[in-house]
């Protein structure tokens, strides 16, 4: 993004050289960019102005206190996932009357803690949730507000592991038992129906598969509404892709246009969820190269970030662009870029054509979504440092974390 520029031979986020930060914090290390953040979130808001709407930055995308309290002053909901994100939510100064709790497998405890916090919605995606909710809200002596997540069935024409939209897909109800399931859930005394939702998967490209869903979700609306169930939101979900590579995706502005294009006439508030379109773009990974290995076939460049602390290229074959934190006089080759980790999988890039030497550092840029929140300790490796810029100023947001934390919940048994 245009945040991560560089200045005379040296990148920069902001204002601040990447090469400074590293000084600092040592490597592995995420940095974000505060005004990247800002204007994201800013491009929903002015497509949206006019329009009763909540934007529920989705939390998993990255789940740093800073970046969730940055979109919190800025007006944002949350959607979570889980009764730990909750905690983050509150942690960070979000409120909990603008959550909307989406997954398929809420457990009574994650039940009990978003009632006792008051959030605004529970996204239900099956039969069996809608009674658990009942009984837990009414052994609470609470109601708690609903919305159905329907499966909409279209094509989000993207990774099968992100695509959620499908029939086959374990998410959601089916969308041809929705009017029933509503009905039911009109009856339960302890929900109050208040919206519809749909996700119908990530990192989507292009804007017909929303429209779409849109669609199909109107039709059920209208149906709804035929039987005398109003709703007060319509919740469309998150998804919009973002350029790694080559990609083309619709800009914030223009998905937010077919979509009000697609609800025109209707007066229900307008519930989003984007998650990687927020952050990904906002958000680097730096490494330093540790050696570089020239082989027969390949040369590596071995790094010290690894699959732990950024997943996807190993788990999706994703693609992270990588550029030299420094323009420097070396030889340029291809090199594939690799971490310290014993899996083959282990790789950031293939075949990346770099000038650079031992000690050299490298960004792997996009990574601000999905990034650290997939992080694990794989081969008890701690987990990296978080820092944000905010134009001149760079602020640590988590410190790196250090072994003797990553075992000091373990016991030796006599
Ligand atoms: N709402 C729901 C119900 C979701 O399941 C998701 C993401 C979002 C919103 C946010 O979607 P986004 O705007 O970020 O596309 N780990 C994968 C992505 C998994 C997305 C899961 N659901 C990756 O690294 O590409």
């Amino acid at each position: 993004s245009s945040h991560f520029q560089y200045r005379e031979g040296a990148l920069c986020v902001e204002q601040v050289p990447l090469a400074d930060i590293a000084a600092q914090f040592g490597t592995p290390c995420y940095v974000y960019s505060r005004a990247a953040l800002t204007d994201g979130y800013r491009q929903f808001s002015n497509a949206l102005q006019g329009r009763e709407h909540l934007i529920c930055y989705a939390v998993k995308a990255n789940s740093n206190l800073a970046i969730l309290n940055v979109f919190a002053r800025l007006g944002a909901g949350f959607d979570i996932v889980s009764g730990g994100e909750l905690q983050r939510v509150l942690a960070a100064g979000g409120d909990a009357g603008k959550v909307v709790f989406s997954g398929v497998g809420k457990s009574v405890a994650e039940m009990r803690l978003a009632l006792d916090a008051g959030i605004l919605c529970f996204n239900v995606e099956s039969a069996a949730e809608l009674e658990r909710l009942n009984e837990v809200a009414g052994s609470m002596g609470k109601v708690a507000p609903i919305s159905l997540r329907v499966n909409p069935d279209v094509d989000a024409k993207t990774h099968p592991y992100i695509s959620t939209g499908l029939k086959q897909n374990k998410f959601g109800v089916a969308y041809t038992e929705a009017v029933a399931l509503y009905r039911k859930a009109a009856t339960l005394p302890h929900l109050r129906i208040t919206g519809v939702d749909c996700h119908i998967g990530s990192q989507l490209t292009e804007t017909s598969p929303f429209i779409a869903a849109v669609e199909k979700v109107l039709a059920l609306v209208d149906a709804l509404a035929r039987e005398g169930i109003r709703l007060e939101h319509i919740d469309l979900g998150g998804g919009l892709g973002i350029r790694y590579n080559d990609e083309t995706p619709p800009a914030i502005a223009d998905y937010v246009a077919a979509l009000l294009g697609a609800l025109a006439g209707r007066s229900e508030k307008l519930v989003l969820e984007p998650g990687r379109v927020l952050v990904g773009n906002a958000g680097a990974l730096l490494t330093r190269v540790e050696y570089l290995k020239p082989g027969e076939e390949k040369n590596f460049a071995i790094v010290d970030a690894a699959m732990n602390d950024l997943m996807r290229p190993a788990l999706y074959d994703a693609y992270h662009n990588i550029l030299p934190v420094q323009r420097e006089n070396h030889v340029s080759q291809s090199y594939e870029v690799v971490g310290p980790i014993c899996e083959t999988g282990d790789f950031i890039g293939h075949a990346r054509e770099l000038a650079i030497a031992p000690q050299s550092l490298l960004a792997v840029l996009s990574a601000g979504a999905y990034g650290m929140s997939m992080s694990s300790n794989y081969n008890t490796r701690p987990r990296a440092a978080e820092v944000m810029v905010d134009g001149a100023s760079v602020h640590l947001v988590r410190e790196r974390e250090t072994v003797p934390q990553l075992f000091a919940g373990e016991k030796i048994i006599s």
